[in-house]
């Protein structure tokens, strides 16, 4: 097999957005970072060095790191973090997996900027390979923030605050005409008339599941984070933080004279907090047709017009999950465990505390802002798990006593959030399963405070979302309706607000593995756990040794 090598330099460099000119903290002073383009079955080595003076940590999300979960990046999570000066080399092979997915800082809230495309061009002919593509096209949605990421994160710690919000989305790290000073700052891809495209879209915002879509222009769905969907045509796509979806677009629209035809990314929430109503916008631009100068759109919040849905249309999210489906065909069989060893409730809250005595607190109502998994709110340890597990020096680090279902009846409906989630704990608690376990996680949203999905991402393992409904989990009848079938394969679900999510996991890669909300806001309030899936019996069925370049704490 083929080895793949990149540099990855994380360095600070000056960039103007919104006419704000900061340090940012870029890859290879790259903003977006470099694109990693790799083929199914290479083996990936990446060298990643610390040049600036705070710790650092990669991420490969989405990829598996079969056996090799000292190079999936969590700070204290899998490894201590790079520090300034040092380096540290990612190696892993890219076994079984094609598609779009992304590499992110996992290290505070660094991945604001530092993060990429991770593209992996299949072994076999894309399954709609009768499709002639023109070319294949990266479109990264972030988050610009005029201030120093780092300072909104302590300040969220401190203060118990949020939520938080950005100074623009971005296109490809381009904001576009609708936000101020920012035209010249605008994506615009040119296209052919008559050819087809493939978008890999990828979401990297820090906050914000969002709406995206081309005026007039319909898009073919066709891949979820690195596994094939049966293609389905929709005029606009719903996409969480930390999810990628890939998507076939036909240049097929007559445009006028300017040649240009929209292309915008807007948050969903629901209109309990609607803290945020930006919008980035950019052009797919018609080759052979004369440009007009780039002006803005005349009615940016006509909704229609960009084929948008409203910004609390839970119905179009609800429709567009129903839609996506694994491919499920001969050649891309679904394997998804038709039945499992054990189920395990998670209940998922946003909640508040009562201010500490001598502390200010910023979060609502004078309190402090925290958020939990089963009454558990996470904190990363200062050492790395992964390397504890492996050494048996759990001592301080972390405990085997994750809860197997919440700690109290729970209702998504009008629950009292300060009152809920009382004697939350605030730890280190880990689920131990052994290899090969057949789990299912009901992820059930709980708190009325929660105006948007939560995505859940799992690190090590893709999942299947086999059910997903509104109001409280029912395990006497929910069960019943699960897809199992073809039911779609990913590694980060929207649970939806006020309802649950059902995954499907086969526990076969051992290590130590993060799940947690993919809003990074959340994760800084403690929406994480970990699990470990412990060695299995079999020659190839345990973890490797650490690489000797590991950093230390
Ligand atoms: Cu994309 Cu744990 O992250």
């Amino acid at each position: 097999s083929t080895t793949r090598r990149y540099e990855f330099n994380v360095e600070w460099k000056k960039v103007t957005r919104l006419c704000h000119k900061k340090p940012l903290l870029t890859v290879n002073g790259e903003y977006p970072g470099p694109t990693i383009a790799v083929h199914e079955g290479d083996d990936v080595e990446v060298k990643v060095t610390n040049k600036i003076a705070k710790n650092t940590t990669i991420h490969w999300h989405g990829l598996r790191q079969y056996r090799t979960g000292w190079a999936d990046g969590p700070a204290y999570i899998t490894q201590c973090p790079i520090r300034g000066g040092q380096s540290y080399t990612y190696k892993f092979t890219v076994k079984d997996q094609k598609g779009t997915l992304l590499w992110h800082a996992h290290h505070s809230w660094q991945r604001a900027s530092v993060h990429g495309a991770f593209i992996i061009y299949p072994r076999l002919p894309y399954p709609f390979s009768s499709v002639q593509i023109q070319a294949e096209i990266p479109i990264i949605f972030g988050e610009w923030w005029n201030a120093d990421v780092d300072a909104v994160e302590n300040e969220i710690i401190k203060y118990g605050s949020g939520p938080n919000v950005s100074d623009a989305y971005t296109i490809n790290g381009l904001p576009g005409p609708l936000y101020p000073c920012s035209t010249k700052d605008t994506f615009v891809q040119r296209v052919e008339r008559g050819k087809t495209y493939m978008l890999r879209i990828i979401n990297a915002a820090l906050n914000d599941e969002l709406f995206f879509a081309i005026d007039k222009h319909a898009l073919t769905v066709v891949e979820i984070d690195a596994t094939y969907t049966k293609p389905f045509k929709t005029p606009s796509i719903m996409i969480a933080p930390g999810q990628t979806t890939t998507v076939l677009l036909t240049a097929d629209q007559l445009p006028d004279s300017t040649g240009m035809f929209v292309m915008a990314a807007r948050p969903y929430l629901t209109s309990v907090f609607p803290f945020n109503n930006s919008t980035t916008t950019g052009y797919l631009s018609y080759t052979g047709i004369k440009i007009d100068k780039l002006k803005p759109p005349t009615n940016p919040f006509n909704l229609q017009l960009y084929n948008l849905p409203q910004m609390e249309d839970t119905a179009f999210d609800t429709k567009f999950s129903a839609n996506l489906r694994s491919l499920a065909s001969a050649r891309y069989p679904c394997k998804v465990p038709k039945t499992t060893d054990k189920r395990v409730i998670v209940a998922i809250s946003l909640n508040l505390q009562d201010c500490p005595a001598n502390q200010t607190c910023k979060g609502y109502m004078g309190k402090r802002f925290f958020a939990s998994m089963n009454n558990q709110s996470f904190i990363r340890p200062s050492k790395s798990i992964l390397e504890s597990y492996y050494h048996n020096h759990t001592e301080g680090v972390y405990s085997s006593d994750f809860p197997e279902k919440p700690s109290k009846a729970f209702n998504y409906t009008g629950v009292d959030p300060v009152t809920e989630n009382m004697n939350t704990n605030f730890g280190t608690k880990i689920l131990v399963l052994p290899y090969g376990t057949n789990i299912e996680f009901v992820l059930q949203g709980t708190s009325f405070l929660n105006t948007e999905n939560h995505p859940i991402h799992v690190h090590g393992h893709n999942f299947f979302i086999v059910g997903r409904g509104f109001g409280n989990f029912n395990a006497a009848k929910d069960p019943a309706k699960y897809n199992l079938v073809d039911p779609p394969e990913r590694n980060t679900v929207a649970v939806p607000t006020g309802g649950w999510a059902a995954i499907r996991i086969k526990a076969d890669n051992p290590g130590v593995w993060f799940i947690h909300c993919h809003l990074e806001e959340h994760t800084t309030w403690g929406l994480a756990m970990a699990f470990i899936v412990k060695d299995g019996p079999g020659p190839s069925q345990s973890l490797l040794p650490p690489p000797a370049d590991l950093p230390l704490c």
